[in-house]
């Protein structure tokens, strides 16, 4: 149970921006319900985050916020195991990022290789919102208020743990003793997961994600989308697995390893189909997402339950991450009526 454990502490979260899909399940969700049975897990549901770059759309922010809770409790995360937080419930996070931002250079900001990237994907230009720049001291704030040391996150978020590690040196020099611990990246073992299309990053935005609430039919047509060997026109014709995508899904998610060991050495010498190893891969798709879909349509039934999880985890985090700030502020010495 969170709170009076002596457990290592876990902060975690995703920017409620959509729905989460396949992606997010082998690179994250998986392992949260893993392990939360060993750790104290708090997971964010980054509402504030997700305003850094849709500020234009606050309303699909709020919505997604009920549907990422979904997903979550439908893949398994149990919130008597761990506590789950709306982030702008939590005032002190806020309190926090302003704080922060005393003890970074917006030089130092612009560095970060994440946030290059990001700005360069969303064509930002020179129209960059400050918040989406500030991000990073933000999600310093998540991690620290919580005291988190490790943070399961995908790899391209390795910089933003970096640059939390760096504020958190900076902080605990200032208040002259190690306050605040050092966070650790968790990367998932089976790492990123590609799109349908073959392109290195599933994502909603780029239309080649499944969705964790997809239909028997949706997943069928997403498998048959899939990119495998280009070359391989024939069944007979020898195949390349590396790169291929059902393959690597197959490896993700086929519990017979040694089936699917079978099936690449056949795959590469020849006489097994595209169509074959697709319709292999549509059944397990689909065998792992119908319970989660069913739960996720059962739990949505009841939308007063998810409120009351809401607040319940809220009552939690606002506990630790208020107890946090308090005892920052009278670390640097600051004013307090
Ligand atoms: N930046 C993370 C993402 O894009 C979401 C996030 C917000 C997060 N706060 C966090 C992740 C704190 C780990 C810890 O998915």
């Amino acid at each position: 149970m969170p709170s009076s454990s002596s457990r290592p502490v876990i902060l975690t979260g995703d920017r409620t921006t959509g729905p989460l899909h396949l992606g997010h399940y082998v690179g994250s969700l998986r392992n949260r319900v893993t392990l939360q049975h060993t750790h104290e897990q708090y997971v964010l549901l980054a509402d504030a985050q997700a305003l850094t770059d849709n500020a234009d759309d606050p309303a699909k922010v709020r919505r997604n916020v009920i549907e990422v809770a979904l997903d979550y409790l439908a893949i398994g995360i149990d919130p008597e195991l761990s506590t789950i937080c709306v982030q702008s419930a939590l005032l002190a996070l806020a309190e926090l990022t302003l704080l922060y931002l005393n003890f970074v250079s917006v030089a130092r900001l612009e560095r970060n290789p994440t946030i290059k990237d990001e700005i360069r994907m969303r064509g930002f230009g020179r129209d960059i919102p400050a918040g989406f720049l500030c991000y990073p001291a933000a999600q310093a704030a998540d991690i620290t208020a919580f005291k988190a040391t490790v943070v399961p996150v995908g790899d391209d978020q390795v910089p933003i743990i970096e640059q939390t590690n760096e504020l958190v040196r900076r902080l605990n020099r200032q208040i002259g003793h190690p306050l605040l611990p050092e966070a650790r990246a968790l990367i998932s073992q089976t790492g990123r997961l590609p799109g349908v299309d073959g392109d290195a990053k599933m994502s909603k935005s780029q239309g080649n994600a499944v969705p964790l609430s997809a239909s028997d039919s949706e997943i069928a047509a997403a498998v048959q989308r899939m990119y495998t060997d280009p070359n391989h026109l024939r069944a007979s014709d020898p195949g390349q697995v590396e790169g291929n995508v059902v393959f690597i899904y197959l490896d993700a998610f086929d519990p017979d390893v040694e089936a699917v060991a079978d099936l690449k050495a056949q795959y590469r010498r020849g006489g097994l189909g595209d169509m074959a190893l697709k319709r292999r891969l549509t059944n397990i798709l689909q065998a792992t997402i119908a319970p989660i879909r069913e739960r996720r349509a059962a739990l949505g039934r009841d939308p007063d339950a998810i409120m009351d999880m809401l607040r319940t985890g809220a009552k939690r985090g606002r506990a630790i991450t208020e107890q946090t700030k308090e005892e920052i502020i009278t670390g640097l010495g600051l004013f307090r009526l």
